[in-house]
């Protein structure tokens, strides 16, 4: 059985704009591929392991190419539960807003926590290797505002050229975005561009 980790970063349940779409997605793909689970993760609800001093003092160890030891080793217990969860799956969807032109706390959060030497990445004589491989990503985003290239805010998204580069770093460069916006200025606008997005969702989840 292969798995589709999906990975939410908002709080909205069902007021979300971002989860209508992806629910969209999901019954596509549930229909194309019957033979994967689906698992859920949801930031905005799971108590996340803060950075303490001892646990960022565990990722030097490591980028010094040393094993965890003793009390350092306990205090990563669940830093390395959601790593195994996060390289348990074979595909991944993210749903996530852009909150301040990026991504909300939650989603930063997780990534701080999961982006880790030898686990999903390491360094090599030639460079950076992402660790992350033969996998693919959706991210289904919607944002307040208007970032397509024509709009005089484009050089405020930061979400999805940020999103591209941390997981491409880790080795995910196979990355999809479905993108409604903009979802808070007009009503109408707001309904069509959700419309549009959940019927890119649909054939994207088909060949995915
Ligand atoms: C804390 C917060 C910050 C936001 N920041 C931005 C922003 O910087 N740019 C933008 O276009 N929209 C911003 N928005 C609006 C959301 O991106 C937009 O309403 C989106 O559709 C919400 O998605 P959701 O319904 O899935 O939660 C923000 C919303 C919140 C709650």
């Amino acid at each position: 059985m292969k798995k589709l980790l999906h990975i939410i970063a908002t709080p909205r349940g069902m007021d979300s704009r971002t989860l209508q779409i992806s629910r969209v997605f999901l019954d596509a793909f549930k229909q194309s591929h019957s033979e994967w689970v689906i698992e859920e993760l949801d930031l905005t609800k799971e108590q996340l392991p803060s950075l303490t001093m001892k646990r960022v003092d565990g990722k030097y160890v490591l980028l010094g190419g040393k094993e965890l030891y003793g009390d350092l080793k306990e205090a990563w217990e669940e830093i390395i539960a959601h790593i195994e969860r996060f390289l348990s799956a074979d595909a991944y969807l993210l749903s996530t807003p852009m909150w301040n032109f990026n991504i909300p706390y939650p989603l930063k959060h997780y990534i701080d926590i999961i982006v880790q030497p030898k686990y999903l990445f390491r360094y090599t004589d030639s460079g950076v290797e992402g660790l992350v491989k033969d996998r693919k990503m959706v991210v289904i985003t919607s944002r307040g505002g208007d970032y397509t290239p024509e709009s005089p805010s484009r050089d405020f998204d930061f979400q999805e050229p940020y999103l591209r580069t941390i997981f491409g770093f880790v080795g995910l460069i196979d990355i999809r975005f479905i993108i409604a916006q903009p979802m808070d200025m007009d009503v109408d606008l707001q309904k069509a561009r959700i419309e549009e997005a959940k019927t890119k969702a649909a054939s994207v989840a088909k060949e995915f």
